[in-house]
Parts: C-alpha cells; sequence; structure tokens
C-alpha cells in the first residue's frame, strides 16, 4: 500500500554533543541521514520523501541527496523550534492526502514490515505508531522515592514510524497550533481528538541515534545486517 514519509530532520542533536546536527555523523562512511533516507527511497511503496531541515542546512542536505542518488525527496521544508513545528511545516508541503508516516530521521533501523503493517493499520483506522514493550520493571517515582510499581503489561515504549490519514494529522497539528499546544509525538496530538490510536508492535533495534552509545550500537546493527 502506498504512503508519503515526512522526516523531520531539522534537530540539532545536544545530547549527542557532536557539535553539529547528529544526522550528519557517519555509520560505515554514510551520514545517519542517508541510511534513513535510503529505508525509504529502496520501498516501491514509498510514494515520495518529505523533509524538514534547518534553513542554513538545506544547501548541504541537497548536495548530499545528489550524492549519494536518493530519488524520491519531492519537497524540503523548513523545519522549526521544536519537532513539532518541523512535523507541521513538512506536512504542509505534503501534496497527495493519503497515509502519511511521521519518522525520524535519527532512525536508520526501521524494518520494511513495519512500516507495512502501520501503512494497513492506519489505512484501515485512522492512526497507528510503532512501539516495543517495556523489558524492565516500571516503576513512578517522585523526588528519588518510589510511589508504585506499574503494571508492564499495560506499557509499551513509543518510536517511529506514526502513520496517520493526512486529514487526522492535519487536523491534530492545526488544532495543536491553535491551542499552543506541545506534545512529545504526533499520537499525543491525534489522541486529543478522541481518536484512537493503534499500536503496531515494532523491534528493539529501531533506535534512535541519541547519545554516543547509540552511534556503537548502530554500527553494530549494520556489521550484523550485512554479514
Ligand atoms: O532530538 P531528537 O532525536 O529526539 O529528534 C527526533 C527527530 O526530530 C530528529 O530526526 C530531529 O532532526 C528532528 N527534529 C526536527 N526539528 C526540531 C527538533 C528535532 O526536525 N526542532
Amino acid at each position: 500500500m502506498i504512503y508519503t514519509v515526512l522526516l523531520p530532520a531539522a534537530g540539532s542533536g545536544k545530547r549527542m554533543g557532536a557539535g553539529q546536527n547528529k544526522l550528519f555523523l557517519e555509520l560505515r562512511n554514510v551520514p545517519i541521514l542517508i541510511h534513513t533516507l535510503r529505508v525509504f527511497d529502496r520501498d516501491p511503496n514509498c510514494e515520495q520523501i518529505v523533509l524538514a531541515v534547518k534553513k542554513e542546512e538545506k544547501v548541504l542536505i541537497e548536495r548530499l541527496l545528489k550524492e549519494y542518488r536518493v530519488t524520491k525527496v519531492s519537497a524540503i521544508a523548513e523545519g522549526g523550534e521544536e519537532r513539532q513545528h518541523s512535523v507541521y511545516a513538512g506536512l504542509k508541503a505534503i501534496t497527495t492526502k493519503g497515509i502519511v508516516l511521521v519518522h525520524d530521521a535519527a532512525r536508520p533501523f526501521i524494518h520494511q514490515v513495519v512500516i507495512q503493517q502501520l501503512v494497513q493499520a492506519a489505512h484501515t483506522s485512522g492512526a497507528a505508531v510503532a512501539a516495543v514493550r517495556a523489558k524492565d520493571t516500571m516503576k513512578k517515582a517522585v523526588n528519588g522515592i518510589i510511589q508504585e510499581t506499574i503494571d508492564r503489561e499495560s506499557l509499551w515504549i513509543i518510536q517511529t514510524p506514526q502513520a496517520f490519514q493526512y486529514t487526522i494529522l492535519e487536523k491534530a497539528e492545526r488544532l495543536a497550533e491553535v491551542e499552543n499546544f506541545l506534545g512529545t509525538d504526533e499520537a499525543m496530538l491525534v489522541e486529543r481528538l478522541g481518536e484512537r490510536v493503534h499500536i503496531v508492535e515494532s523491534t528493539y533495534d529501531n533506535v534512535k541515534m541519541t547519545t554516543r552509545e547509540d552511534l556503537l550500537y548502530g554500527e553494530a546493527i549494520l556489521n550484523k545486517r550485512e554479514q
């Protein structure tokens, strides 16, 4: 089933401490951003890729797209102060109003099977997110003191992609803007509409490159996949 992917790529990557946008850091000599783009560029069901980037990085990113022969990028929007603003800017640049996947440009290891399940779930039900089960015991604490142990059965760690029917996500983003609401992910904005958001079980290797250790993990995943 056909979809459009929107990749917010306008972060600064402070937690990586690289002094530059972490998406330009390389895993096996290829920038993280290109690894992520390739997943979608090579997927025949992906119709177009829309990027949200920092104004000052647009030229560099356009150069990378040429160098690595990424062909499906149909629009490059200007990202905003917060990730949510970048996503909304990208959404406005999408020309087809079918299924939209929002995916962190910093998550290069998403599997095709999860992508297709998300697209299918969003087509059928409106909204779906990739998630994995919490592996550790989960507790709630205030000021360092445990208040309660939370039943792990009902807990999910949420990732991206997050898949939506375009009209639902557009409405959610518009409402959040009007009400000056800042969510931690797109699903949260859609939940506010009263829409059901479904979970699609993903994999633990769909990790977001956030801190230095993640780069080691990323190299290991690539080495394993190329064996
Ligand atoms: O910082 P973090 O890794 O959680 O950001 C997730 C994704 O959102 C990254 O791909 C990053 O480039 C993007 N982002 C953005 N605009 C922002 C902040 C983050 O596009 N203002």
